[in-house]
C-alpha cells in the first residue's frame, strides 16, 4: 500500500454523468488485482474532508483508470480535474477477486457503475477463461460498455436489451444451459442486485464473489468505519481491509 501523488494524464466523458479519468503512478499500478481500489483525496483543502474510494477500472503499465458517476462534491471535483493536475491517492487497497477457484467461464455481473472493476478483470482473464458480461442499467442512457467484451444488456425500462433486471437475464441463460463448463460468478453493484445474485448462486449451486460498497474514511482498517455482518451472525468484517470482495456465502446482504 502506498500514499503518493498520481498525475491526471487523460479524461474521457463516457456519458453525461460518467467520466473516465486516467492517472499515472508506478507505485499504484504494481501488483494490483481486479477488485482492489484506491482512496483519493479529491481536494487540497479540508473540504471535502474524507477521501473517496474508487475501484481500479483498468490498469495498463504505469497508468490506471477510474470510472465514476458524478454524484456529489467529491466526484465533481475529480471530474473537473485538469490534465497534469495531481491527486494524493492511497492504494492498492483491499482484497480483489480470487482467481484460484476451478472454473472455465467467468460471468461478470455489473449493476450501474458496478461494471467499474470489469474492464481490468477482462484484461487479466482474456485468453485464459471464457468471459460473459451482464450489464444492468436503469435505462439505455446509463449503459456503459467501455472495456467490456461479450456482453448482454438488461434495462429496467427495456429501452435497450432485455426488459428486466440483470440477474433475471443471467437466470434465463442458466436455465437455457447456455454455458459449457464450470462457472464462477463475479458481481458488483447495488445491494439488492448482490442479494439477488446470492439467491441465484445458492439455487444453482455456483461459486459467487461480490464486491461490496460501504462508506469509508481511512480505507485500510484503522477507523473501523466500514463493517459488514457475517452471514452466520458471528460478527463483522471490514469492507476496506477484509473486502471489498467476499464470497457471497460469507456475508449478510
Ligand atoms: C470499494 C469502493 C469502490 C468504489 N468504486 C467506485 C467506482 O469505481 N465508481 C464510482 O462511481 N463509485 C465508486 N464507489 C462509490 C464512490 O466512492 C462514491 O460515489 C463517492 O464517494 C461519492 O462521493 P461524492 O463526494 O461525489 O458524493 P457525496 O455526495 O459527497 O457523498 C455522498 C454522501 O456520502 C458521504 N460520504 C462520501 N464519502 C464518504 C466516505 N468516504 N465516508 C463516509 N461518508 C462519505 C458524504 O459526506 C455525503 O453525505 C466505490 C465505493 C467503494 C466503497
Ligand atoms: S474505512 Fe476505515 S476501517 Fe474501513
Amino acid at each position: 500500500m502506498f500514499q503518493t501523488l498520481a498525475k491526471v494524464v487523460e479524461k474521457r466523458i463516457l456519458t453525461d454523468q460518467i467520466i473516465l479519468v486516467t492517472l499515472r503512478s508506478e507505485e499504484l499500478t504494481n501488483n494490483v488485482k481486479p477488485g482492489q481500489f484506491v482512496n483519493v483525496r479529491v481536494s487540497e483543502t479540508c473540504y471535502p474532508y474524507l477521501r473517496r474510494p474508487f475501484s481500479y477500472c483498468d490498469v495498463e503499465r504505469d497508468t490506471f483508470k477510474l470510472m465514476f458517476t458524478i454524484y456529489g462534491q467529491g466526484t465533481k471535483m475529480l471530474a473537473n480535474a485538469s490534465i497534469g493536475s495531481k491527486f494524493d491517492v492511497i492504494g492498492p487497497l483491499g482484497n480483489g477477486f480470487n482467481l484460484d477457484d476451478d472454473f472455465e467461464n467467468a460471468i461478470f455481473v455489473g449493476g450501474g457503475l458496478g461494471i467499474a472493476p470489469f474492464p481490468f478483470f477482462t484484461r487479466v482473464l482474456k485468453n485464459k477463461k471464457n468471459i460473459y458480461t451482464y450489464i444492468g442499467a436503469r435505462t439505455k442512457e446509463f449503459v456503459v460498455t467501455y472495456g467490456l467484451q461479450n456482453y448482454k444488456i438488461a434495462t429496467d425500462d427495456g429501452s435497450i436489451g432485455f426488459n428486466g433486471n440483470v440477474v433475471e437475464l443471467l437466470k434465463n441463460d442458466l436455465d437455457k444451459k447456455f454455458f459449457n463448463g464450470k462457472i464462477k460468478i463475479f458481481g458488483c453493484g447495488p445491494t439488492p442486485m448482490l442479494r439477488a445474485l446470492k439467491q441465484l448462486s445458492e439455487e444453482y449451486d455456483l461459486i459467487c464473489e461480490v464486491s461490496t460498497e460501504e462508506a469509508m474514511a481511512c480505507g485500510f482498517g484503522i477507523c473501523q468505519g466500514c463493517p459488514i455482518e457475517l452471514s452466520d451472525s458471528s460478527g463483522f468484517k471490514l469492507v476496506c481491509k477484509d473486502g471489498p470482495v467476499f464470497n457471497v456465502k460469507e456475508i449478510k446482504l
